[in-house]
């Protein structure tokens, strides 16, 4: 079948509300349902990419060869391009957003046997045996950041909780000097508003000056470790980078940046968008606080309900038949994680939050070689943080203050704010 017959046989949905729209950003749902009635993939022919929609075929994309991730261009890596309804575009990467091409590409972005080299290098820090560990600090961080807000009743849950966790257990891990958090937080805060298309051209170039300094950082600290090593990730790395050629100083750069902001954005975004979903849906929460034991289902249902990632991205290496469609060798796909998550072939009423499922096959973390590597920390995180949250504030509640405040990236979904009420005055 040729490319041409392919577009004919594949449905180009004319449904509104795709990505670019307020709606979208809103609820995506309804539009991924649109497109997965249609069929599983989805052709856009003036952006010679493709959509896959069915937990099936993002499944199997995932973790197919045939689906590789070279050369995705620095603008397709997350799968930022729009979507079928010719949606805008949104060219925001994590590495074209830190403006850093002159980096090597992070193992996010790099195939076997390079993928395997650097993978194999981190892997063992991040085992669900070693994360546990770390869960006596988190719970302290936790407890701190809880701490602070005391008195107060209308609290930006994003900026006094969801976000600093994450940030700062990824920086100690890493070894970022307490000394230093605060200037890396104002880093890390232009670096995110940065990947939010919406916002004006200063909001970007402050995002890049800010990933420069971050890799000038990074690279000092490294310099700084490798006269004096710690008990830190960072001079484990060194360590290899030491003991031969299985890690560039270039290479070593690349891996902490990428560790830093996969480690803090994503965790961020499961805490404040998890909060949000069970603060909307009441007997949840409920059932939730009757029963703790209930934590680990309910983090799977709220990384599956309101998905970090929306959609990442591959190439095809060869022609791939999927249904009707064949893609051809050479093709941008976008594997739409999101929709997948909300697949009702997969999930039984996939719009219902129900924090008791037991069967969740949820992509929320990939799947395949690429599988995220801090699944384990974030899944930690996110339970840690949510228990002592709700134990912390009986009474927290969503003050009637109108819909939440998504940012518009379509990538990475998650909150600019969530003002909360604590119930505390
Ligand atoms: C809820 C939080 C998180 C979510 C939803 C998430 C999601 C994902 C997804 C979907 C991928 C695969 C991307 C692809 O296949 O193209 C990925 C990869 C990755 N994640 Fe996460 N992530 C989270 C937290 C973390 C944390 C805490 C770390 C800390 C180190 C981390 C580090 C990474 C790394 C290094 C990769 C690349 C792995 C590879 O290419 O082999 N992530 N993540």
């Amino acid at each position: 079948m040729t490319t041409e017959e392919t577009t004919r046989t594949v449905p180009t949905p004319t449904t509104v509300g795709g990505p670019g729209s307020p709606g979208f950003i809103a609820d995506p749902y309804g539009y991924y349902a649109a497109l997965q009635r249609q069929g599983p993939t989805h052709f856009v022919p003036d952006r010679g990419l493709w959509w896959l929609v069915s937990h099936a075929a993002v499944s199997m994309a995932l973790h197919d060869k045939r689906f590789a991730k070279r050369p995705l261009a620095l603008a397709d890596r997350m799968g930022t391009s729009g979507g079928p309804d010719g949606g805008a575009a949104e060219p925001r990467t994590v590495e074209g957003a830190l403006g850093l091409p002159q980096l090597p590409p992070s193992m996010l972005f790099l195939d076997p046997p390079e993928h395997t080299r650097l993978r194999s290098l981190v892997n063992q820090a991040f085992t669900p045996r070693m994360v546990e560990r770390l869960r006596p600090r988190i719970a302290a961080i936790a407890q701190e950041l809880l701490d602070a807000m005391a008195g107060q009743d209308a609290v930006d849950l994003v900026a006094a909780y969801a976000f600093p966790l994450p940030a700062i257990v990824i920086a100690e891990l890493l070894g970022v000097p307490a000394e230093d958090r605060t200037q890396f937080r104002a880093w890390s805060d232009d670096i995110a508003l940065s990947l939010d298309s919406t916002q004006p051209n200063e909001v970007r170039s402050r995002g890049e000056t800010a990933a420069r300094a971050l890799a000038v950082y990074f690279a000092g600290l490294l310099a700084e470790r490798r006269g004096a090593p710690r008990e830190d990730l960072l001079s484990s790395l060194l360590a290899v980078e030491e003991a031969g050629d299985r890690l560039g100083p270039a290479d070593l750069l690349s891996m902490c940046i990428l560790l830093l902001v996969a480690g803090h954005e994503t965790t961020k975004n499961l805490i404040a968008n998890g909060v949000l979903s069970l603060l909307r849906h009441p007997d949840q929460l409920a059932a939730l606080r009757a029963d703790p034991t209930l934590y680990p289902t309910a983090v799977e249902e709220l990384l599956r309900f309101e998905s970090p990632v929306q959609r990442t991205a591959r190439i095809t290496h060869s022609d791939v038949q999927i249904g009707q469609a064949v893609i051809p060798a050479g093709s941008l796909v976008l594997t739409v994680i999101g929709a997948a998550n909300r697949d009702p072939a997969v999930f039984p009423e996939p719009d219902r939050l129900d924090i008791t499922r037991q069967d969740n096959p949820h992509l929320a973390f990939g799947r395949g070689i690429h599988f995220c590597l801090g699944a384990p920390l974030a899944r930690l995180e996110g339970h840690v943080a949510l228990e002592a949250l709700l134990r912390r504030f009986p009474r927290l509640e969503l003050p009637d203050t109108g819909a939440p405040d998504w940012t518009a990236n379509t990538v990475i979904r998650g909150l600019r704010t969530l003002t909360v009420s604590t119930g505390a005055t």
